[in-house]
């Protein structure tokens, strides 16, 4: 059979396409933060991942026309060899600081963070628990690695001892997480986590892509927001969320920082994040320190859309975050459902099999600071009036 088979065989996005609920791919012509305009309609974005609605603050746009003049558009080279600006120290030793740890370590993209970091720490003969929805470049990350993976049940803290018990005491262990969990916006339980981690000598890895600017007294995330900040050993998150751009972090100990320096493949072996990129996340932490009054609008916003949706009868699952999934049913309903809220102005995250079970495919919302009680308002009413149509509330 031909290598291409498959392809010309694939027909399910196609036909999809055909009927005209197809929501991936669509084009935005253009941003206004909390609006986007899509096929030359304007509609409210409440499916990014632009919590702190930094993508067109003034200072971080300004910092990145700055660096994009003193540095050039790229580095054209890795980390290792000639793409290493005084802006990549600079940023690191500031989220190291911010984040509470020795030293920290950029990464072109959160994904090429999460495969490096796993893939050279973990080797022969040592043991990776991972929390079986964690994000996709955790799943490859392990699968990259050399040790032996073990996945417990989603935040069950008995299966996690039972798969700990079945290891060599003297096994070098990581159990790594998603802090807020991208699909279903619930928070993994890191006291119990960070507890059965100390019993079992395992180190604890956090990805904070989610958490990093939402949860926290200062943005710092899910280690600051249980107070755990010494109990969890890496940090990693990504750019591509509040920090408005693109680009990944690992925080711990220095000489574990310094380890990866030197093995990580997709650091070595990948290009470093552009200058602008960097001068971005530089800015947007800035931001983020002095405006704290974000991180509140955040949650209030988060409080107002949770409240309304339930208040309509809506199933947002367990999410305690301003990430959002609105269970719809099947996929042919939750599709034609998200076409509706499209047509109405309001830009959705559908999510499908395998993602999620068959009859519970949702919307995903994400909130933003910047977005207003207006916004909320009309995203609550375009759900109430759809949902009302299609009888799913
Ligand atoms: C939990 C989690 N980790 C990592 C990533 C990857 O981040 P990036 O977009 O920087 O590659 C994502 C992005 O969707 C994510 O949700």
């Amino acid at each position: 059979m031909s290598l291409f088979e498959k392809c010309y065989n694939y027909t399910q996005a196609r036909e999809v396409q055909a009927s005209g609920y197809y929501p991936y791919f669509r084009p935005i012509e253009d941003s206004y933060d909390t609006e986007v305009v899509v096929e030359g309609h304007r509609k409210i974005m409440v499916g990014s991942n632009n919590y702190l609605g930094l993508t067109h603050h003034p200072k971080v746009l300004a910092a990145a026309e700055d660096a994009l003049h003193q540095y050039g558009s790229g580095c054209t080279g890795s980390r290792f060899l000639n793409g290493t600006l005084d802006l990549h120290e600079k940023l690191e030793r500031e989220l190291a600081e911010f984040l509470g740890k020795e030293d920290a370590l950029v990464f072109s993209t959160g994904f090429q963070t999460n495969l490096g970091v796993i893939a050279s720490l973990v080797g022969r003969n040592e043991h990776i628990f991972s929390d079986r929805l964690n994000h996709a470049c955790i799943i490859d990350g392990a699968r990259l690695s050399y040790g032996s993976t073990h996945k417990y049940h989603h935040s069950d803290m008995e299966d996690l001892e039972r798969q700990l018990k079945k290891v060599p005491d003297d096994a070098g262990k990581l159990i790594v997480t998603d802090g807020i969990f991208s699909m279903e916006g619930d928070i993994a339980d890191l006291p119990a986590i960070t507890s059965l981690a100390e019993v079992h000598g395992a180190k604890v890895m956090v990805d904070d892509a989610h958490a990093f600017g939402v949860l926290g007294e200062t943005g710092a995330g899910t280690a600051e927001h249980f107070g755990l900040i010494d109990e969890v050993d890496l940090i990693v998150s990504t750019f591509s969320k509040s920090l408005a751009s693109i680009g990944g972090v690992v925080a711990g100990p220095e000489p574990v920082i310094h380890y990866l320096k030197h093995h990580a493949r997709t650091l070595i072996f990948s290009a470093s994040m552009p200058p602008s990129a960097v001068a971005t996340v530089l800015a947007a932490l800035d931001v983020l320190r002095s405006e704290p009054e974000r991180l509140e609008q955040l949650w209030h916003n988060t409080r107002r859309m949770q409240e309304g949706l339930k208040g309509l009868g809506y199933d947002i699952g367990d999410s305690e975050t301003p990430v959002v999934p609105v269970v719809i049913g099947e996929l042919e309903h939750m599709l034609v459902f998200w076409k509706e809220l499209f047509d109405a102005g309001v830009f959705t995250n559908p999510v499908t099999p395998p993602a999620v079970p068959e009859d519970s495919c949702r919307l995903r919302i994400s909130l933003m600071a910047t977005h207003t009680d207006d916004h909320v308002d009309q995203v609550l009413d375009a759900f109430a009036k759809v949902g009302k149509e299609m009888a799913v509330i």
